[in-house]
């Protein structure tokens, strides 16, 4: 397997199902919050896939909530594809496209940070989104345990194309947060 012959592409509503299957198992290890076929196949703007041997092996979705803010979401890769940067180019594409669509902010609610931090996205006090972002909130299984980093990206300080780094490019890690308003309850 090399993640370098890799297509991502548009998804089309016929590849909806097979989008499903791969984010339900993940979203049953409470990893993800579940999708219907339905919400897949009609997502505006709709799914990125990554795409291995006529395979869906991974996928990402913008959601858009107005204003010049939109969301990164569903982002999942297939098990055994993991660890190959793979997630990390969904989201630089992700990113691009959010751009490219005159999108002014990007937000994304992760517990895994150093992967959104390395593509830009820096750490804020989940307060600063707007209400009707926590609607989703009510069918997540850790609801009430929320243990996500809420992360954000400024889409007019970034160029058009989101370089992903380099595995030799020294990560810096998370450190443990000590603002108090990371680890709250979502409303
Ligand atoms: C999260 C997920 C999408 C990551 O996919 P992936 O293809 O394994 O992602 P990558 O290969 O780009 O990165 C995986 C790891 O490889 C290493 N890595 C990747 N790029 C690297 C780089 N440039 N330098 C050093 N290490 C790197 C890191 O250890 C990285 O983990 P980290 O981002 O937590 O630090 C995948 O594990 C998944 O689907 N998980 C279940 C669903 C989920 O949690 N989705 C995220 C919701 S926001």
């Amino acid at each position: 397997m090399n993640c370098c012959n890799i297509r991502l592409e548009t998804a089309t509503p016929a590849q909806a199902e097979a989008i499903h299957r791969l984010i339900q198992p993940l979203a049953r290890r409470g990893l993800l919050l579940p999708r219907s076929i339905e919400e897949v196949r009609t997502a505006a703007p709709p799914f990125i896939t990554a795409e291995a041997d006529g395979r869906i092996v991974g996928c990402v979705v913008l959601r858009d909530y107005g204003d010049g803010l939109a969301e990164v979401r569903s982002l999942a890769v297939q098990p055994d594809w993991n660890g190959q940067g793979l997630g990390s180019r969904l989201v630089a594409r992700a990113v691009e496209t959010a751009r490219r669509d005159g999108f002014t902010w990007l937000f994304a609610l992760t517990r895994r940070p150093n992967l959104f931090r390395r593509l830009g996205f820096h750490v804020v006090p989940k307060e600063r989104f707007p209400k009707k972002v926590w609607t989703d909130c009510a069918r997540c299984p850790i609801r009430d345990h929320c243990d996500e980093f809420a992360m954000m990206l400024p889409l007019d300080t970034i160029p058009s194309k989101v370089n992903v780094p380099r595995r030799e490019t020294a990560v810096s890690t998370i450190p443990p947060s000590n603002d108090a308003t990371l680890g709250r309850e979502r409303p």
